[in-house]
């Protein structure tokens, strides 16, 4: 496997049963995805990104197929190595934001630190400090998710998913709920990050914030049916195997 492959998805499909209805949400996936590489995800509602999503993220299992997520084979994985790994390398957005309402924004971006047995309780302090520095959040750190703004709360929960320092950043439609001048501060935030190495996976509707990615995969019925790369020049080339 190349040394910068960070993601490599074989024949991945995802069934859902309930009752007598199936739903194939996800049908023979395959997929490559480099450290460093930021990548937008599109396609028609209920199409499947979030649930390919949720496999990338080790938040879900898949059916049936093979996951690599940095060279470790996910279903070689138990629940604790999973959390750990997902805990660790992986940072989430979700276009309802997730905060925890009754934990301020420090405690907020705090939490998922606290579960790390690498860190000290003075670097999580740093982290935290950091993190709010880098989404300008800082003079409300004490204020609860319900004193801010939506785009407030979106930056606090990139604060969040950033704090770790992880290799992949997992976007829900990050600016699903907000207006286009906290949209254009959140994906300016993805772009920062991109720059510094990291590597984003970006569900979107909108076509522009779909441009800015340097990839860009459309999913129809759970296949996915266009990948391409964009090149500096803005032009467009087909990496479809
Ligand atoms: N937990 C679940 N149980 C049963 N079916 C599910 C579940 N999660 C998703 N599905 C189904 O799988 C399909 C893909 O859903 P998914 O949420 O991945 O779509 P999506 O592309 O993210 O859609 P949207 O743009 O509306 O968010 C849909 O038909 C959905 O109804
Ligand atoms: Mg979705």
């Amino acid at each position: 496997m190349s040394e910068s492959r960070l993601i490599e998805l074989k024949k991945i499909s995802k069934v859902y049963s309930i009752e007598t209805l199936e739903t194939h949400a996800l049908q023979n996936i395959n997929l490559q995805i480099n450290k460093g590489e930021f990548v937008s995800i599109s396609g028609a509602s209920g199409c499947g990104k979030s649930t390919l999503l949720s496999i990338i993220g080790l938040l879900d299992v898949a059916s049936s197929g093979e996951y690599f997520l940095a060279g470790h084979d996910a279903s070689s994985l138990d629940r604790d190595e999973r959390a750990r790994l997902r805990n660790k390398e992986i940072g989430f957005i979700f276009q309802s934001f997730n905060l925890i309402s009754d934990l301020t924004v420090y405690e907020n971006i705090e939490l998922p630190l606290t579960y790390r047995t690498d860190l000290t309780d003075k670097e999580i302090k740093e982290i935290v400090l950091q993190s709010l520095e880098t989404v300008d959040m800082i003079s409300r750190k004490e204020h609860f998710p319900s004193q801010l703004s939506g785009g407030q709360q979106q930056r606090v929960a990139v604060a969040r998913a950033i704090g770790g320092n992880p290799s992949m950043i997992l976007a829900d439609e990050p600016c699903g709920n907000l207006d286009s001048k906290n949209a254009e501060s959140v994906m300016c935030l993805l772009e920062k990050l991109h720059a510094k190495g990291a590597t984003i996976c970006m569900v979107t509707h909108d076509p522009q914030s779909a441009k800015r990615a340097d990839r860009s995969i459309e999913l129809f019925d759970g296949q996915v049916v266009s990948d391409e790369t964009t090149t500096e020049r803005g032009s467009t080339e087909t990496a479809l195997t």
